[in-house]
């Protein structure tokens, strides 16, 4: 089967590289679960939906236990070595990624607290692959055959526990159907949005100019464009550095920028 070092740091792409990427194509994810019902919906509304009806995006669902040959359909079984918990058993997982997968041409990426943690930069690079097999995990998690022979990546959505892969799935998805050349109205509205650009985003606005005894900012009014994004520049670098200091950390800041966290007292 095929099987990728996938357990290299993964860097944010350049923009560059992710923008001259964006052809129309099609992407397909599988995915395997023992409570698909979970992601359906999701899948039914906004910009996944968009996805789907414009023929970029298609998702299937399938139930693990499908794949099951026992009269009980049994998934999972007792951890060998005694234990709290339950584990999934490999041979309905081999049986369902051999069916979805007979060219052994997709990316199978199985979703854990243990896995690469998901950043923007990751999840457009997952959105240039054309075949993802999403792979849920619910109780202890998979025998550990699967994550050696059929495992490509494994992704963490972050650093708790939830209670099955599902959840992180549909995040996954999410994240990465929004990216999808035409996913979007507007692309641009995706790509200049926070993360793409490596800080949070400034803060927005909209009528009526004066709520909640707060007027908005006058620069937003005066309708001078380059005072607009300079402005919205150090707002979104303030929120950074006051939010997560550990993303500007990354970055080589200019005398300039420096000029301006510092005035702000940060
Ligand atoms: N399954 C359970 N917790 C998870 C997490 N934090 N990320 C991905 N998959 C998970």
């Amino acid at each position: 089967m095929l099987k990728a070092d996938s357990r290299q740091p993964t860097a944010i792409l350049p923009i560059a590289i992710f923008a001259g990427s964006r052809k129309q194509r099609k992407m397909k994810i599988d995915v395997i679960a023992l409570f698909p019902e979970i992601i359906a919906p999701a899948l039914k509304t906004g910009i996944l939906k968009r996805a789907h009806d414009a023929n970029i995006l298609a998702v299937n669902l399938y139930n693990l236990r499908d794949w099951t040959t026992d009269k009980h359909k049994s998934v999972d079984d007792y951890p060998y070595g005694g234990g709290a918990g339950m584990i999934l058993k490999p041979e309905p997982i081999f049986a369902a990624v051999k069916a979805l997968n007979p060219e052994e041409t997709a990316n199978v990426v199985y979703l854990t607290p243990q896995g690469i943690p998901l950043t923007q930069g990751f999840a457009e690079s997952l959105s240039l692959e054309s075949h993802l097999i999403l792979l849920c995990g619910r109780y202890k998690g998979v025998d550990e055959r699967v994550r050696e022979k059929i495992v490509t990546t494994e992704v963490s959505i972050g650093d708790y526990v939830l209670s099955g892969g599902e959840i992180a799935a549909l995040v996954l998805i999410d994240a990465i159907g929004r990216v999808l050349p035409g996913a979007l109205g507007d692309y641009e509205s995706a790509h200049i949005d926070s993360f793409s650009q490596e800080l949070l985003d400034h803060p927005h606005y909209t009528r009526p100019a004066e709520f909640a005894e707060r007027h908005v900012p006058e620069v937003l009014l005066s309708g001078h464009h380059e005072n607009i994004e300079k402005w919205r520049y150090a707002e979104a670098l303030k929120r950074t550095a006051k939010h997560r200091p550990d993303l500007l950390q990354r970055l080589e800041l200019s005398e300039e920028d420096i000029a301006i966290l510092k005035e702000a007292g940060l």
